[in-house]
């Protein structure tokens, strides 16, 4: 079967949003730094784009974990498991959780809870997209680019079978 890929949400619709959000951002964060954890890999491209849309006066640094819920399919495996943690600790920092995108939201919950537990001064979550509808764990989500519906999607570090990551728009694949 061949795939085909529809455009859901164009680049200049994405960029624009994050221009947004980074102003929001900068707006919230006046007089602090903000410390961004990026969940690899799907997190990577939206968290570089957002970092650049942040105030200059705001000091930005980066960290990097994975965490594994999904394997090769399309469905959550409902096994969360540390692959990478972070280099650095979190205590007394104000930490935001940059993330790709939000499904049934167990990577998450897992995620936050364990963070929490490393005193962070504030522990606060942006995610590029939204998939309420197929929610299982209640995560409070404080910055959302899109809410979309329920479809599988990729690009903007999004993938299927580890491809497609590198679009710059939102796709939505179908066998045909
Ligand atoms: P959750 O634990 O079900 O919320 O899933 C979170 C992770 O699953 C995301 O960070 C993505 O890496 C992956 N994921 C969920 N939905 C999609 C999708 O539509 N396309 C690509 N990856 C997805
Ligand atoms: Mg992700």
């Amino acid at each position: 079967m061949a795939e085909k890929i529809s455009v859901m949400i164009s680049e200049e619709e994405i960029e624009n949003r994050v221009r947004e959000i980074g102003a929001q951002i900068s707006k919230d964060y006046q007089g602090k730094e903000i410390h961004m954890i990026c969940v690899l890999k799907g997190g990577v491209y939206f968290m570089t784009a957002l970092s650049k849309r942040i105030d200059q006066d705001i000091p930005v640094t980066l960290d990097f974990m994975s965490v594994s819920s999904y394997g090769d399919e399309t469905k959550s495996s409902g096994v969360v498991k540390i692959v990478k943690d972070l280099d650095q600790p979190l205590d007394g920092k104000d930490v935001l959780i940059v993330e790709d995108i939000i499904d049934s939201g167990r990577t998450l919950y897992y995620l936050m809870d364990l963070l929490r537990g490393r005193k962070p001064a504030s522990l606060r979550l942006c995610t590029l997209l939204d998939k309420p509808s197929r929610r299982e764990r209640d995560v409070k989500v404080d910055y959302t680019g899109f809410e979309i519906e329920d479809k599988f999607v990729i690009g903007c570090g999004m993938d299927y079978q580890q491809r497609y990551r590198n679009l710059p728009y939102i796709g939505v694949v179908e066998q045909v």
